[in-house]
């Protein structure tokens, strides 16, 4: 990861946050990666996960820039076997989820980007996975 890498996907990011339509994407296209994916969200308020997901990807963006990882080591616990259970083979789908996304609403993502985007945020989702 380079530090261009971390400018791009922060300004990547910029252009899409603020749209509400992307969060609802990004759970469609997650949810409908596996059964097992939807099920985790039965009972969960979506109006609301979104607005926290906004929050946990700006976490992942500002780690790869350098911000200390505490917020997301508190992901990791909650995430973890203890918590929300959630299987350690589940962060590829939700990565995978997230470029489908990001393809869809940034209008300058190339395969450059999804590269740099994976390599910035790497670090991080692998810090929350490994929690488990
Ligand atoms: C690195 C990737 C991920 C990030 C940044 C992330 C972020 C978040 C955030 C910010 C919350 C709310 C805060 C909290 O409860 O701690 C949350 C809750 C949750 N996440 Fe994740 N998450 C990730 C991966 C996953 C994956 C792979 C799954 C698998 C299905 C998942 C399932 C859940 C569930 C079930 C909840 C709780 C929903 C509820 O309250 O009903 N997350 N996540």
């Amino acid at each position: 990861m380079t530090s261009k890498d971390s400018d791009s996907v922060f300004q990547s990011y910029g252009r899409v946050c603020n749209k509400d339509r992307f969060f609802v994407d990004f759970y469609d296209h997650f949810m409908s990666s596996s059964d097992a994916i939807r099920a985790q969200f039965v009972d969960t308020d979506m109006k609301q996960q979104r607005h926290l997901l906004r929050n946990g990807i700006m976490q992942l963006v500002l780690h790869a820039r350098g911000m200390p990882d505490t917020k997301l080591r508190a992901l990791g616990k909650s995430h973890d076997r203890t918590g929300y259970n959630i299987k350690p083979e589940w962060y590829g789908l939700w990565l995978d989820a997230l470029m489908r996304t990001l393809r869809k609403h940034d209008p300058e993502f190339s395969d450059e980007l999804e590269a740099s985007w994976r390599r910035a945020i790497e670090p991080g989702v692998r810090l929350i996975k490994e929690a488990y």
